[in-house]
């Protein structure tokens, strides 16, 4: 079973002590912090932005994930790796110039992903893949928490893993985002899914460090991740 990583979306946590939030997280044996940004365009609703990133830079060392769900994204992109992003996700969806996303992104100091939501079809992202450090495939309509897993979303894992394989991109993470619970973790994680994001499934339970280790060695027992 491919060794997985955790990113608990922060988009469930309690706001109102987000440091101690992330915190409990990292001791927890989160991998990465998962950081939704919204701009009410994109997706209909709107979340955080770079004040809570600067904010949250000062309290962790893991690395922070951003998922720009937003328009215009270059416009954006300095900003947020000068706040304290590792790694930044686009959309392909408003990403006109992919490579040009991905050169400009790295130039900065993070990795670049390219994220594609669930009626968008896999060729323009896989056209590009080489380009990119890792693949996000939206397992939800982007926008909310707490949403069902679309099943359909297996498929599509899948698809991006034969051909990253098939192409010698096996270094490239296929991350997927949405929906991700106990219960269908080791199905994406089969499906080739090595960075799980999950939001309500981590921050809806009391013991963050059992659903941790169990979300990362999914059939395995709890507590005896590396
Ligand atoms: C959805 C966001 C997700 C969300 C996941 O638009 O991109 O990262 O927070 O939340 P869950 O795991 O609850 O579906
Ligand atoms: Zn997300």
């Amino acid at each position: 079973m491919r060794i997985l990583k955790i990113a608990p979306s922060i988009l469930s946590a309690d706001f109102s002590r987000l440091g101690e939030e992330i915190r409990r997280v990292e001791e927890a044996g989160a991998d990465l912090i998962h950081f939704d940004v919204m701009d009410g365009h994109f997706v209909p609703n709107l979340s955080i932005g770079l004040p809570v990133l600067e904010s949250i830079r000062r309290v962790t060392r893991i690395p922070i994930d951003v998922h720009l769900m937003i328009e215009e994204p270059q416009r954006y992109v300095e900003g947020f790796v000068r706040a304290g992003a590792n790694l930044v996700s686009v959309h392909i969806e408003v990403c006109s110039e992919p490579r040009a996303m991905a050169a400009l992104i790295r130039r900065r100091g993070a990795k670049a992903s390219l994220a594609v939501n669930p009626e968008t079809s896999l060729a323009p992202v896989l056209e590009v893949a080489d380009a990119f450090d890792m693949i996000l495939v939206m397992s939800v309509h982007p926008g909310f928490g707490g949403q069902g897993f679309i099943p359909e979303s297996i498929g599509k894992l899948e698809a991006v893993r034969r051909e990253l394989d098939r192409r010698g991109l096996q270094k490239i993470d296929l991350e997927v985002d949405g929906g991700i619970k106990l219960d269908n973790a080791a199905a994406v994680s089969a499906a080739g899914a090595n960075v799980l994001v999950s939001g309500s499934g981590i921050f809806d339970h009391d013991d963050y460090r059992r659903v941790i280790a169990e979300m990362r060695q999914p059939g395995g027992s709890a507590g005896t991740a590396a």
